[in-house]
């Protein structure tokens, strides 16, 4: 059980910026990746229809015999909360993880989330928030350009389009008491360059994938299924449309030069 595979899943390759993340923190592991890069963008569709998505996603990642499934995607950790539920294996969103790091990061009590429209919309991150500390203050905001600009590549800080669209959403924060902000889509660490800039060095960024990452660390350990390997582990990609670039494209998000490709799979039959 030990040496079989964390799954990761998201709607397209953000989650790779999570996968980043337990490389630095669990270089043993193996880890199988699928990003739905056919049926990407999740956060402008319907609540069943990202419920239907996430759970296809979760049974693909079942037929690989994975010992734990991390849904790398704010907006399926917000939505289909209740997927965790019905697996076999154990299970994270980036939801709860980013949420406590957030409460025991902020001193002033003012906190932001940046997340997709339907992250936003759900108010996930709010109400946990205000759960686990009921005098945070929480603004929210959706960003639903952020995910199209970094899935084509716009993610220099210095690029006019790329500080217009980050200003636009975020300028309302400056120079007040919020403190901390989460980035609550796992395809925004790419602009936190951006973002920190438009924030100015005093606001915290809090980004999800890496608390995801630290948050598995422990789940494994609790529960004695960290692997028992002493050499690098071995990463299995699929996605759901043409493989074709994703050396380049993933090798953005991991932060990394990749050397292996990614197998296309038919998501609808899940
Ligand atoms: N990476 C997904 C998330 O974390 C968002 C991308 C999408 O809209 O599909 O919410």
């Amino acid at each position: 059980m030990k040496n079989k595979a964390i799954g990761v899943f998201d709607s397209g390759l953000g989650g790779l910026t999570a996968v980043k993340e337990l490389i630095k923190c669990l270089p043993n592991e193996n880890i199988v990746y699928f990003g739905d890069t056919g049926r990407v963008p999740y956060g402008t569709r319907s609540k069943d229809t990202i419920i239907k998505y996430g759970a296809q996603d979760a049974r693909f990642l079942l037929q690989h015999n994975v010992k734990m499934i991390i849904a790398a995607c704010g907006t399926v950790s917000s939505v289909a909360s209740d997927l965790g539920e019905s697996l076999p294996v154990k299970f994270s969103g980036v939801l709860e993880p980013t949420a406590l790091a957030c409460a025991n990061a902020t001193k002033t009590g003012s906190v932001a989330v940046l997340g997709t429209s339907a992250t936003i919309n759900s108010h996930s991150y709010k109400k946990l928030l205000e759960k686990i500390n009921p005098n945070i203050k929480v603004y929210e905001q959706d960003c639903p350009l952020f995910v199209p600009l970094v899935e084509n590549g716009f993610t220099d800080k210095d690029d006019i389009i790329v500080k217009s669209v980050v200003e636009r959403y975020v300028s309302q924060f400056k120079d007040t008491d919020v403190d901390t902000v989460i980035l609550g889509c796992t395809h925004y660490p790419l602009l936190k360059a951006a973002i920190g800039e438009a924030l100015g060095e005093k606001v915290k960024l809090i980004d999800s994938g890496y608390e995801t990452a630290i948050y598995t660390k422990k789940l494994l350990e609790e529960n004695n299924l960290l692997s028992t390997s002493e050499t690098e582990g071995e990463r299995e990609f699929y996605v759901s449309d043409t493989p074709h670039n994703f050396e380049s494209v993933a090798g953005r998000f991991l932060g990394r030069n990749m050397k292996s490709t990614a197998t296309r799979i038919d998501i609808e039959k899940y």
